[in-house]
Parts: C-alpha cells; structure tokens; sequence
C-alpha cells in the first residue's frame, strides 16, 4: 500500500468525516459464493440454456414461478452453508470505529455482512436478501423470513408440493417471491433503502468499494455521486474495473489490486493506528 494512501486513510481515521463502502460479490468469493457473472448463475429450463439477466427477472417468474424459485433455492442453500470471512469482519469492525460515521452498501443478498456484525440500520441492502421472501401480489409490503422448514436444494433438485406450501404469503396466501430487486424492476426506498444510499453517497468523505463490476444502476450513482462531492475514493478489486478506474481518474482516488480478505483488515490496522 503505497505512503499516500497510508496516511490518507489515518488522517481520515483522526478527524471527523464519514465514511461510505459499497460491496458486490467479490467480497463473498472468499466464503465459496460463486460471483454474479460466473458460469455457475446460468440455469436450465427445459432444454433453453438462462443467463441471469434472463432469470432474475420479474417477467420470468411470471412464467415460471417454480424455474426462478428452484434457482432462488440452490442459491439460499449455498448462502446458508457459506461464513463471513475476513473481508467481512474487517467491514463489520470498521462500523464499530466509526459507528454514526458509518454507512454500508451491499448489492449483495446473501446476508453474510450482518452475519458478520454488522447493524441492520447501517447496512442498506440495495439488491434484497435471499433469506427473505415477500408476497408476489404486493398484498403487504412487508419482507417475511423465509421459513427455515425450506430444504437446502441442489441445482437441479425439482421443487415439492411441500416446497410450494413453505413458499405462500403468510399473508393472503398467494405464492410469495424472493425478496430481491430483479433486472426489469426498479429501485424504491422502502425495500432497496435507494435514497437513502444517495445520501450516503452525496453526505460520504471517503468511499471504499469492495468487489464489485459496477455493472448496476444505483451503485454507479453512488460512485459518481461521490466523486462529484468531491469524496476520496478507494477500490479494492483482484482485477482492474471500472470503479478502481474510476477511482485513479479522480486526483484523490486509490486501487488496490487483492483480495478483499487480505486487503481490508490491512485498512482497519491503518484506521486503527490513526484513532
Ligand atoms: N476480492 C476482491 N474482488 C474480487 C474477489 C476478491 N476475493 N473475487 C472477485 N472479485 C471481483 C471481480 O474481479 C469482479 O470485479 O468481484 C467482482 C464481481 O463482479 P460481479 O460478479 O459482476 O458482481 P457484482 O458487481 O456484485 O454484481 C452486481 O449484478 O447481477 C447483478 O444483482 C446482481 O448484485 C449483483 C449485481
């Protein structure tokens, strides 16, 4: 890590600004969740071969509900098996240093950030969470916690009648639906915290983003966003993209080529030393 970035990151650490991480997939690599554009998100129906793009999508749950779900199930499975891993300690424990000066965004669903430790008030989940479900027909709003009596599926396991019965509304007992933002629908407030990641994003001083393409709407806002302000910015990714792109095209900006387990606790030790 080069002496700019050292010191940068322990100045921030002594004063009194705040801070803003953005994560995708790559920080879950490391805990065996595949990352959203690998081979392993493709799914078969019949003989058609889905990318995701195709299966996370509202118009395809409409016209197989049971595809999307049996997809929505190996997933949860894999998610349940998986553990937080450095990275995400390392983001949990940055939230206990700087408490109210901290916000986290996650296009992640898997749930292993508040595994991990950190608060469910300070983590905006902007793409959903996988653990949780919500009725199909909008009878209520409310996300309910998918029951735990749902079996742990493989990737071509069929779903049963009883798998079917578990995944109703508690509601009006119509089908429910993955409580996750699909690739025609659009972001809100209430489910995906989208304005309030926009503030985070216009309010932030420094951004470090964790593993992530930047192939979605709402997390190119916030690095713009960011950016415009004025933000130094950090992006830790194992492959050149366009955030760490972004990033050295701002004159405050740092990439860090790593891991996410390596790279982060590095950050919290140079945090640390500067409290
Ligand atoms: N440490 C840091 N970065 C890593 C690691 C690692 N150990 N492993 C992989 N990466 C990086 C990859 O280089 C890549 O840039 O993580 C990124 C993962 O990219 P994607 O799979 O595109 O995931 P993400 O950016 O989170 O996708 C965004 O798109 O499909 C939708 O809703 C889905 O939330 C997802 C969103």
């Amino acid at each position: 890590m080069d002496a700019k970035l050292k010191e940068t990151l322990k100045a921030f650490a002594k004063g009194s600004g705040k801070l803003c991480v953005l994560t995708g997939a790559g920080i879950s690599a490391e805990s065996g969740i595949p990352t959203f554009r690998g081979p392993e998100g493709y799914w078969t129906v019949g003989s058609k071969v889905y990318h995701p793009q195709e299966m996370a999508t509202h118009h395809m749950f409409v016209r197989h509900p049971e595809a999307v779900w049996q997809w929505y199930l190996y997933r949860l499975g894999v998610c349940r098996k998986a553990a937080p891993n450095p990275g995400h300690r390392a983001i949990a424990q940055l939230e206990a240093l700087f408490a109210d000066r901290f916000t986290l965004i996650t296009q992640n669903v898997d749930g292993l950030h508040l595994r991990a430790g950190n608060s469910p008030e300070r983590t905006y989940q902007v793409h959903g969470n996988i653990f949780f479900m919500r009725c199909a027909m909008a009878c209520t709003q409310a996300p309910f916690p998918m029951p735990q009596e749902v079996p742990l599926k493989e990737k071509d396991d069929p779903l049963t009648p009883e798998d079917l019965r578990l995944l109703r509304c508690p509601g009006c007992g119509g089908m429910a639906r993955p409580h996750v933002l699909w690739f025609d629908e659009t972001y809100n407030e209430a489910h995906y915290r989208f304005f309030s990641s926009l503030k985070a994003a216009r309010e932030t001083d420094l951004l470090i983003t964790v593993g992530t393409s930047g192939a979605t709407n709402l997390p190119n806002q916030v690095v713009s966003e960011a950016l415009r302000r004025g933000a130094v910015m950090v992006d830790v990714n194992v492959e050149e993209n366009p955030f760490g792109r972004a990033a050295l095209s701002s004159s405050r900006g740092f990439f860090l080529k790593g891991k996410s387990g390596v790279v982060l606790p590095e950050m919290v030790e140079l945090f640390r030393m500067g409290l």
